[in-house]
């Protein structure tokens, strides 16, 4: 039985005074929420004022992206490291950082190594673009996406004592994104079914397919929370624009507990 996770992806948004009001307008609601593992992801700049408000409560940290050295001469950046002295989780390869920061499929891969080597747990991202999507190729790009970012990784000795997954998955659809067009609860769930998890278990294992959370993001709102929920495959969701909204990530927190 996987936990349902909902993760709330707050992309460049929130100056620390603001995240500080988001989040505690949140955690009540979440809070009593108890079947489901609820994370934050702030940017950077407020991590550590939401770590401060999220002791003590069952709301786990996230960040956006991270570095794949421990240290070293690369301005601007935030290693595995210092991210594991302020949080639990990391979403990688977001379709964002894709687009816009030339993040392809092999320096996915280092990222998630660096993460897993640091205790962090990753929440990958795949998806395929609109024109992919068109062209009918979804199944393809997610096959690649998913054995290029997890390549020459030994994953199946990494599953925990209680049969828990050292990773998440999230698919988006590209198109689905900030469009306010949700791909259908059915298509996204055969994604999930027909190729993440016979991908997964050809590389690592039936128990790590099975362990291992799969997510839908793009466009998740309280409205459609429940019909994604609802699908067999899908464990939860990474949630954009409405994880800005206190009432709406609640509701759609709510929606997928179990
Ligand atoms: P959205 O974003 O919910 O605003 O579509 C999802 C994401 O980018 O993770």
């Amino acid at each position: 039985m996987r936990k349902p996770l909902v993760a709330g992806n707050w992309k460049m948004y929130k100056t620390v005074a603001e995240a500080r009001h988001l989040v505690s307008e949140m955690v009540p609601g979440l809070q009593a929420i108890e079947s489901v593992e609820k994370v934050l992801c702030p940017p950077f700049t407020a991590m550590l004022a939401v770590r401060a408000l999220l002791e003590g409560t069952d709301i786990g940290l996230g960040a956006q992206n991270l570095h794949w050295e421990t240290s070293g001469a690369y301005t601007g950046e935030i290693s595995p490291l210092m991210l594991a002295e302020l949080c639990q989780y990391v979403i990688i390869g977001h379709s964002e950082r894709r687009a816009y920061f030339g993040e392809v499929d092999d320096l996915v891969n280092r990222k998630i190594r660096a993460a897993l080597m640091h205790g962090l747990i990753p929440i990958m991202c795949v998806g395929e673009t609109l024109e992919e999507f068109e062209a009918g190729i979804t199944e393809e790009v997610i096959d690649r996406q998913i054995r290029q970012g997890l390549a020459r990784m030994e994953l199946g000795d990494k599953i925990g004592q209680q049969g828990q997954s050292p990773m998440a998955i999230a698919y988006e659809p590209v198109w689905a994104i900030g469009t306010g067009k949700a791909a259908t609860a059915l298509g996204a769930n055969a994604v999930v079914a027909n190729v993440i998890r016979p991908v997964l278990t050809e590389l690592f294992g039936e128990e790590f397919a099975s362990s291992t959370r799969v997510l839908y993001g793009g466009s998740v709102k309280p409205e459609n929370a429940a019909d994604f929920f609802n699908q067999d495959d899908i464990d939860g969701a990474l949630v954009g624009g409405a994880s800005l909204i206190a009432t709406d990530f609640i509701s759609i927190t709510r929606a997928a507990a179990i």
